[in-house]
């Protein structure tokens, strides 16, 4: 995907938010299009800040139930929203204290997602395949994610 050219996934996000800025129904269509659209998942889905514990709190996904509180700082999804990086993991048990929500888990990607300097969260995406997240895959969901908030107040 060359910079200037938005893809089909990240047009149909456009569209489907489109005049809505629910923030749980926002979510929850997102993390649904990415399921829909990535093969090999195993959990696609977001983590939001909460100022008054200093964690992140389980937000909308798809994929089995999967841990509440992660604390800022605490595995892969802890580590993006500290560092505010994007995080793209090869193979997630080479990464120190990696969470294993799920032990099916073995490749993940995690995207913090701000919006004029407040931090939201983040968006997590998980695969049992080792190292299933290419550049390409990184930069359209570094896009996604500044469609996505563009949706959020
Ligand atoms: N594996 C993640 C925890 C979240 S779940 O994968 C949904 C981590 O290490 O941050």
């Amino acid at each position: 995907m060359s910079e200037t050219q938005t893809s089909l996934m990240n047009q149909q996000l456009d569209a489907l938010l489109y005049d809505e800025t629910n923030l749980v129904a926002n979510l929850a269509n997102a993390s649904a299009l990415i399921n829909d659209t990535y093969t090999d998942l195993n959990w696609a889905g977001f983590y939001l800040y909460n100022s008054a514990t200093d964690s992140l709190d389980l937000g909308p996904f798809q994929g089995k139930v999967a841990c509440m509180h992660i604390k800022v700082g605490a595995g892969v999804v802890g580590t993006a929203f500290a560092d505010q990086q994007i995080h793209r993991v090869a193979n997630v048990h080479e990464f120190p204290g990696h969470i294993a929500c799920d032990s099916a888990s073995n490749a993940e990607i995690v995207v913090p997602l701000t919006k004029n300097g407040h931090k939201i969260g983040v968006m997590d995406i998980d695969s049992p395949l080792l190292d299933r997240f290419t550049a390409e895959n990184e930069a359209e969901l570094a896009e996604f994610a500044k469609i996505l908030v563009q949706h959020i107040d």
